[in-house]
């Protein structure tokens, strides 16, 4: 059967990839940026992966023709006439991809599905301006695109089955792994994984361990494969800070998710992390690594604070129907790479045990984000 023809629009870091794996998985696949620049970039980058996986003899050189052959560059939406799925991956400001949206419906065929790959936007918000939006859907890819296995694919209220159905066969097809979601704010990783970074860095804030210790005890003794700032060193303390904020507002200020003062001075100071050479850590060439201090009891104290407080979070997910036990738990193994799905760590744990954990932080603490979910006390309960 003929592949659908495939539209990206924006070739920027996530486009580019994205298109990448389209054209690799067999599809016509067009690339479209208003940035002749970036196009470029976009064109130069895909040849120069293509050409590595040859030298790594992962592709033939046919199989690097056959893709490359694959992809057109446009400037103008226009040329998505011929798609039956277009992904949008440009500028998080849902004013520009209202507008795109827009124009896109205007070229595409009746039954061509609309995609966004927005990671804080409400997909239900970009489908508002469309004449049928019942076509409208979120599929969500992780940097980098063609490497990290995880989409999660997210069906507005507005979204047809069928549009779900066929958007989901699609990335299938394409070796990823799929997961469906709520379309609620930061979908199953970014929601679930937010403790990760929030609490470490109020661990550190109270004084408990540094940066170091805290990273230490994450990776050895809960096989995380970084610690949590140096994670937050990779992606960016500006980045990271961005979506802790964005997904705090978005929950109506849920103490939960409140950001942290640590992250946002490093980030306002230009301590963004690995690409300005000092975050957490100093890059500096020259410059050595903090020594933890390697207490086994101190470590597994922050780590059993830090993964019942996401294990908490994936209740929360579970429990508001925002996806499956599965497919949370699938998410963040394949979408941040966690040794374990926290679902099932809790099972590994003791469910009885995180309770309590839980429980004894509230009453210490008194503050509503050390709450425990519901969920996790009625299964407590009910043994
Ligand atoms: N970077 C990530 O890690 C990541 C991960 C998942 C999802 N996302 C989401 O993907 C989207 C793109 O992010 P990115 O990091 O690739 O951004 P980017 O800045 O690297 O690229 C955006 C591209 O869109 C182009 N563009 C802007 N307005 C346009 C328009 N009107 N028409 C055509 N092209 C236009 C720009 O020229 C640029 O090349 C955002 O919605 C973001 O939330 C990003």
């Amino acid at each position: 059967m003929e592949k659908t023809n495939i539209g990206v629009l924006g070739a920027g870091t996530m486009g580019a990839g994205i298109a990448q794996v389209a054209a690799q998985s067999g599809h016509a696949t067009v690339l479209v940026d208003v940035n002749a620049e970036q196009l470029q970039k976009a064109k130069a980058g895909i040849e120069k992966v293509l050409a590595r996986l040859v030298e790594k003899g992962t592709k033939t050189e046919a199989e690097k023709t056959e893709i490359l052959g694959r992809l057109t560059y446009a400037s103008s939406i226009a040329d998505f006439v011929d798609c039956g799925m277009v992904i949008e991956a440009i500028v998080e400001k849902i004013e520009v991809k209202h507008s795109v949206f827009k124009e896109m419906e205007a070229v595409v065929s009746e039954d061509c599905i609309l995609a966004s790959n927005t990671s804080s936007l409400s997909i239900a918000s970009i489908g508002s301006v469309l004449k049928n939006p019942s076509r409208i859907i979120g599929i969500h890819f992780f940097n980098p695109a063609p490497l990290m296995p995880l989409v999660e694919i997210i069906p507005a209220v507005q979204t047809s089955e069928e549009v779900l159905s066929s958007a989901k066969t699609i990335i299938d097809s394409w070796k990823k792994i799929t997961v469906v979601c709520k379309d609620t704010p930061g979908f199953i990783v970014n929601r679930v994984a937010r403790p990760f970074y929030g609490e470490a860095l109020r661990i550190y804030e109270e004084g408990v361990a540094d940066f170091a210790t805290i990273d230490w005890a994450m990776t050895h003794i809960g096989g995380f494969r970084m610690g949590p700032f140096t994670l937050m060193d990779y992606i960016g303390n500006d980045i990271n800070y961005t979506v802790t904020e964005t997904v705090f507002a978005a929950f109506y200020y849920d103490p939960r998710f409140k950001p942290s003062f640590t992250q946002k001075r490093h980030s306002e100071a230009g301590f963004l992390g690995r690409k300005t050479g000092r975050g957490y850590y100093n890059y500096a060439e020259g410059s050595t690594l903090p020594e933890p201090v390697k207490d086994e009891v101190l470590g597994r104290q922050i780590f059993e604070r830090i993964i019942v407080m996401l294990i908490n979070e994936a209740f929360d997910a579970l429990f508001l129907n925002v996806a499956s036990r599965k497919d949370i738990d699938l998410a963040m193994t394949n979408g941040v790479n966690y040794p374990k799905g926290l679902l099932a760590w809790a099972d590994d744990l003791g469910l009885p045990f995180v309770l309590e954990k839980l429980e004894a932080l509230f009453a210490e603490y008194g503050e509503d984000r050390y709450r425990p979910n519901v969920l996790l006390r009625r299964m407590v309960v009910a043994n």
